[in-house]
């Protein structure tokens, strides 16, 4: 028989899924490229039943162009615009899981928007780790010609303070499994939701 996280038959938990109360919130994911957001994103829609809204997907699909094509047409400052008013829409409905892309927290008004109305978890790797994942990846522009360990630690250095501020809780991601961090992210929402 197939179990969830918490070691239910996933079938009663199906059951009690449809009537279980949406926490009124929204997740927000936030953390470094390749840190795992979307995957854990998708974890945890599949373990509450929350949608998903994954951001750079959504933005890719408006401007009917990849995330390197953007950059690349438009410049930086075009996509943050387009991250800065997507999250703001997103903000105004609940219950939903919001994969943001590795570079939402930098700016201070998104960091304003994000708090107002959802629980925000920084997922952290080391940058050995963002390497192994991400060596053989080509959408992210700002690690095109910069896929070394060197050059992530020194971006995700400068962005540590952001980072941290946003978030209301931290989850390290290296050597864990998909569910295993699902599994905490979930016990430290259920903790505080008790406190
Ligand atoms: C970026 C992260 C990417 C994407 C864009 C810029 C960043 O998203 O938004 O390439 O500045 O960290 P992921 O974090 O989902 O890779």
């Amino acid at each position: 028989m197939e179990h969830t996280l918490e070691g239910q038959p996933v079938d009663q938990v199906k059951d009690k899924k449809q009537s279980r109360k949406t926490p009124g919130y929204n997740i927000l994911l936030i953390g470094f490229m390749g840190t795992g957001k979307s995957t854990i994103a998708s974890r945890l829609s599949e373990a509450t039943g929350m949608k998903v809204a994954e951001m750079d997907q959504i933005i890719a699909g408006r401007e009917g162009m990849t995330i390197p094509e953007i950059f690349e047409k438009y410049g930086e400052e075009y996509f943050r615009n387009a991250e800065t008013s997507l999250l703001a829409e997103l903000q105004s409905g609940t219950n939903m899981v919001i994969s943001c892309g590795g570079g939402v927290p930098l700016r201070e008004n998104n960091l304003t928007e994000m708090r107002e109305n959802g629980k925000v978890i920084l997922l952290t790797a080391l940058p050995e780790t963002i390497l192994d994942r991400l060596k053989d990846d080509h959408s992210r522009p700002l690690l095109e010609n910069n896929k070394n360990a060197g050059f992530i630690r020194e971006l995700m250095e400068k962005r540590r303070d952001r980072y941290e501020a946003a978030a209301d809780m931290i989850i390290s991601t290296d050597g864990k499994t998909d569910l295993e961090i699902c599994a905490e992210i979930m016990d430290c929402l259920m903790m505080e939701e008790r406190a």
